[in-house]
């Protein structure tokens, strides 16, 4: 239990971030959606969040990109938050170039309501050794650039487990073991955010952090 305040709320809750039941203030909430599937657990004073949804609806300092190595867009979250985001994100995408597997790059994000974009490259799945720690790099370097911002809250899709074919069941321990190694330590992060879509998304990860949590 080192370094561990844990404080979880029972698994599945179902919320309601109603503009009306929040005085109008529809722009502070997080996630503008009317109904919001969340599970939110604080380790080490940090909140550990797995949210049902679209990324480009959350509300955080950095958004990740499930991103390609030419940086070159395309479906799923890449599409999602280029469509989203405008043609800035993408200007400045050329302008890097690329960016190797198991890394990630940042840019500003145009239109969205965060201060970056983190490009990260998630590994195509092979079922090879290579394939976990080129995912777990993707999530490190992310988090070590939210550090390098000082960035106080980010959001990640689960990477490589769409179009990159990785399956949820084996992706979801590697992400959620990551960053819960991150927060552990000292860090500016204090809202991390998994956000999962679709039902079955969201299932794998909450039976993933809940054997983690119970294995430490
Ligand atoms: N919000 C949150 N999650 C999403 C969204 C969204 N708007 N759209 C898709 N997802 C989920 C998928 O269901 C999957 O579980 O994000 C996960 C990652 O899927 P992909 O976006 O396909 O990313 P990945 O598997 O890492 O493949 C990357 O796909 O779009 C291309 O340019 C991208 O070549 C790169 C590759």
């Amino acid at each position: 239990m080192k370094g561990m305040d844990l404080r979880t709320v029972p698994l599945r809750s179902v919320l309601s971030f109603h503009p009306i039941q929040w005085g109008g203030r529809k722009e502070r909430s997080f996630y503008e959606l009317g109904e919001v599937i969340m599970s939110t657990h604080t380790i080490n004073g940090v909140t550990l969040e797995l949210l049902q949804g679209d990324i480009v609806k959350v509300q955080a300092d950095a958004i990740v990109n499930a991103a390609n190595t030419w940086l070159a867009g395309g479906s799923g979250v890449d599409g999602a938050i280029h469509r989203a985001g405008g043609t800035e994100i993408m200007a400045e995408c050329r302008k890097i170039g690329g960016c190797p597997t198991g890394s990630a790059v940042a840019t500003t994000a145009g239109k969205l309501k965060a201060k970056y974009v983190f490009h990260a490259v998630g590994p195509i799945y092979s079922g090879s050794d290579e394939d976990e720690w080129l995912l777990k790099s993707a999530y490190q370097t992310c988090l070590a650039l939210a550090e390098q911002h000082k960035l106080e809250s980010m959001a990640f899709p689960s990477l490589s487990t769409g179009v990159y074919g990785y399956p949820l069941d084996l992706a979801a321990p590697v992400a959620l073991g990551t960053i819960i190694e991150h927060i552990r330590k000292p860090t500016s992060l204090r809202r991390v955010t998994m956000v999962l879509f679709g039902d079955s998304a969201y299932r794998a990860y909450e039976q993933a952090l809940a054997r983690l949590l119970a294995r430490s």
